[in-house]
């Protein structure tokens, strides 16, 4: 039996063992709000913009599926919420209610530690969450249940036993988590639950920065931070609280690392049987944290480039839109009374986005320019182009295009900058800032371990990526 050495799976375990818990906060604290420069007075104002842009049938409503297929594989959308389970949940703030303070964002509780630890899978180890973990054989991470061998772990009434509940909110989601389990499961074979988890976690990082990353963001930023990282000039803001531990900047959380939500398809393939079902299928009662029925157990090898000779779906084009699926979420994620548009993810990202007093696009990118991102600040976001926004009124479209709420500014960014197929220099520069932070702030990532390299059975062409630990889990475990 492996034994599990360290006495609070809090610290030791998870890696990065300075990191615990902490708060929420800002990159730029300083920046006057976006509901200032707006020149917004109440709440009411702010849902109203929040409406007219995220709303249903609103500007980033993608009622006809128009917004076309982008280059990335489809599961790398699942990856990317996976991630984001990891490192930030604010299950504190209000949707509806009146503009923070500063001093109120920075006492808000991040309820993930803002470290790409893997919480989401460990959750605070063996000893703190053992309902995680098979008990008849020390260090193995449950899988299945009794409906379904090949999904995550489940309680009698069909609650996921997993370290975060978000991944099972959707099926592909949660069976993301099922790699995930799968692959520290295969990982413990000769290995010690730390030394597993540790690999586990390394792995996961180098997915991370030099495989999702590097897809996702804008290729001169990427390689000017590559280079800043060499040159120990990086991360240009400081992202740490008063005890010196990471924080979580509310620019990232609330609109850069929303971007994953354009990515999002309505019908995706589950298998060869099914090849489509909606992202919450009436039909399978998968309506979001809800078991994975047998028949809909996914092959991967149709959201991801798993096998050479294999067609698989692609995410959606990163720009301004949202799938219809995510302007009208179902009941187990936003709750029965919903009204229209809370159940609208567009609606709520902007309105949060009033709630956590982010500062507007414009803002954003003169203050990254001023760190010394190579970027434009006044770029042509082709506002005009978009479906729709000249039926605005005028006076509101003037305001709109010189005080862009951050997620619109940072999403149209991606339609226009990237085309689409990857982020633009603002959105790319908070990203990396962020997840820099993150790796070199902890004294155990891949970024301090230069010598650690992926396992070569595991990354068999070379160059680690998603699709290499899809592969590898598949074989067994
Ligand atoms: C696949 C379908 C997805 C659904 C249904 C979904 C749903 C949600 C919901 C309901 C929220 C809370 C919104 C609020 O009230 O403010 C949320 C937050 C969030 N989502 Fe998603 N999401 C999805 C995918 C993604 C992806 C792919 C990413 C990342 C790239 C992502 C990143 C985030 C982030 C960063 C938050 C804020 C988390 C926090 O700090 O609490 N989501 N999402």
């Amino acid at each position: 039996m492996s034994k599990v050495k360290s006495m609070h799976g809090m610290t030791k375990v998870r890696g990065c063992s300075h990191l615990s818990l902490g708060n929420f906060c800002k990159l730029f604290p300083k920046l006057p709000t976006w509901a200032d420069d707006f020149g917004i007075k109440a709440e009411c104002e702010a849902e109203e913009v929040a409406a007219v842009l995220g709303g249903p049938g609103g500007i980033m409503h993608d009622a006809n599926s128009d917004s076309p297929d982008s280059g990335i594989p489809a599961a790398y959308t699942f990856f990317a919420q996976f991630i984001d389970h990891d490192i930030t949940l604010d299950a504190a703030s209000k949707l509806h209610g009146p503009e923070l303070t500063n001093q109120q964002v920075d006492h808000l509780p991040n309820l993930r530690s803002a470290s790409l630890d893997m919480d989401c899978v460990y959750g605070f180890g063996p000893e703190a969450n053992p309902f995680l973990y098979d008990q008849s054989q020390a260090g193995r991470l449950l899988v299945g249940n009794k409906d379904n061998k090949n999904d995550v772990p489940r309680n009698k009434e069909g609650r996921a036993l997993i370290g975060d509940p978000r991944n099972d909110e959707n099926i592909f989601v949660s069976q993301m988590q099922l790699m995930f389990l799968r692959f520290h499961n295969r990982r413990m074979v000769g290995r010690s639950f730390e030394e597993a988890q540790e690999d586990v976690r390394y792995h996961y990082q180098w997915i991370v920065w030099y495989d999702f990353l590097k897809r996702v963001c804008d290729p001169k930023i990427y390689d000017y931070v590559q280079t800043e990282i060499k040159n120990h000039s990086y991360p240009k803001c400081t992202i740490t609280d008063k005890c010196g531990r990471l924080c979580m900047p509310v620019e990232f959380s609330v609109a850069a690392y929303r971007f994953g939500h354009t990515m999002v398809r309505s019908v995706y393939p589950a298998n060869c049987d099914y090849p489509v079902i909606d992202l919450f299928d009436e039909r399978f009662g998968t309506l979001g944290f809800s078991t994975v029925p047998p028949k809909l157990t996914v092959d991967w090898r149709f959201l991801l480039d798993v096998e050479p000779c294999q067609d698989y779906v692609k995410s959606k084009a990163i720009d301004h839109i949202l799938a219809d699926e995510l302007i009208r979420l179902p009941n187990p994620i936003v709750g029965q009374f919903a009204s229209e548009n809370d159940r609208s993810l567009a609606f709520r990202n902007l309105l949060r986005s009033y709630v956590l007093g982010l500062a507007s696009g414009q803002s954003v990118a003169k203050a990254l320019k001023d760190k010394g991102y190579p970027l434009d600040v006044n770029p042509d976001l082709k506002f005009d182009d978009i479906p729709g926004w000249l039926c605005l009124e005028k006076k509101q479209r003037e305001k709109l295009e010189k005080h862009t709420p951050l997620f619109f500014y940072l999403m149209r960014e991606g339609g226009v900058l990237g085309e689409g197929e990857r982020l633009g220099p603002v959105a790319s520069a908070i990203l990396l800032e962020v997840f820099g932070a993150m790796l070199l702030h902890c004294k155990d990532s891949i970024l301090k371990k230069p010598k650690w390299k992926p396992d070569p059975c595991v990354a068999v062409n070379k160059e680690l990526t998603l699709a290499d630990i899809a592969r590898y889990v598949n074989k067994d475990c």
